[in-house]
């Protein structure tokens, strides 16, 4: 549940441009409201709470005093490490300005520092710096999560799509990203709502070679790198899951992006400047942790 104290809001909107499911819209008289279609969408991510300047938001079972605590404005780029992983944030809301090929290229020397387990590197990169190119296959993209919605619905495609990718990445798709997409799908299809790619300026293709050795832990700690050198630069992004299907499966797409037949894409990282500020970062707590 998300609840809005409407005496304290400045109804200043960056609840509504920050939520990654945007659960929040200005109602006819003017006031926040959440929207009831999209209550099971809230990721209790805290990122509504984190950018509210009167601490007006309440999502879920968050609480400013525990959950959050105040992040220095300093827009120093020499953060210590526990600064830049206590501040990161999933930069979701960009600036229309490009980002230099020279950042681009420091960002990919961090997630060479990534260690492989076993050397040499198999990870390999695909680096779009042309956000009308992003923009362009888009369309196609969601056509892609149409049809995925359609074979969902089909019991036989359903079980043929769990057999293909396994109990856990299918239980990930039936709980998360059906339900989302679901939602969304009307507005994404009219280019209302971007929950791909999020109109992000830039993107890092992360790829392996298919049929060969497990590489996808060593990529996970590489695109880790990335993020972190990304915030540490003061730009923004987010590991995103949602687009390597929405390519992979597509010759077209393929095409377009590059992607040899030989490989496939594990993940993607997005790159842009932040339009928007954290006030606050959050504290999260592991499931458990045992000392032995
Ligand atoms: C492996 C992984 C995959 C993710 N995929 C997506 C994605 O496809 N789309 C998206 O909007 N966010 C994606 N995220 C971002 C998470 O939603 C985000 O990390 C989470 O909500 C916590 O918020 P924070 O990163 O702002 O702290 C992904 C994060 C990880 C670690």
């Amino acid at each position: 549940m998300i609840s809005i104290n409407h005496e304290k809001c400045r109804r200043c909107l960056l609840c509504v441009e920050v939520c990654p499911n945007q659960r929040f819209m200005k109602s006819d008289l003017g006031l926040i409201e959440s929207k009831l279609e999209r209550v099971h969408l809230c990721l209790e991510c805290g990122q509504c709470m984190a950018v509210c300047p009167t601490c007006s938001v309440k999502a879920g079972a968050l609480s400013y005093e525990k959950d959050f605590f105040e992040l220095s404005n300093s827009e120093s780029s020499d953060k210590t490490f526990d600064e830049l992983v206590q501040s990161r944030r999933s930069v979701r809301n960009f600036k229309n300005q490009p980002v230099p090929k020279e950042i681009l290229d420091e960002i990919v020397e961090a997630i060479s520092f990534a260690p492989p387990s076993f050397p040499p590197h198999r990870t390999e990169l695909i680096v779009i710096n042309d956000t009308n190119f992003i923009r362009r296959t888009l369309p196609r993209m969601v056509e892609n999560y149409k049809e995925l919605l359609k074979m969902m619905k089909n019991p036989i495609m359903r079980r043929i799509i769990k057999k293909k990718i396994g109990q856990p990445k299918f239980l990930t798709l039936k709980n998360h990203l059906i339900p989302l997409l679901t939602v969304k799908m009307p507005e994404m299809e009219k280019g209302n709502e971007d929950a791909i790619t999020r109109g992000a300026p830039a993107l890092i293709l992360f790829l392996t070679e298919k049929n060969k050795e497990d590489n996808s832990q060593n990529i996970s700690i590489a695109a880790t790198y990335g993020m972190l050198k990304i915030h540490s630069l003061g730009l923004g992004g987010a590991i995103m899951d949602i687009i390597p299907p929405a390519i992979n499966r597509d010759p077209e797409l393929r095409k377009m992006y590059c992607i040899p037949d030989t490989h496939e894409i594990v993940t993607s990282l997005t790159v842009g400047y932040p339009r928007i500020k954290y006030r606050l970062g959050i504290k999260r707590d592991l499931k458990s942790v045992k000392y032995i």
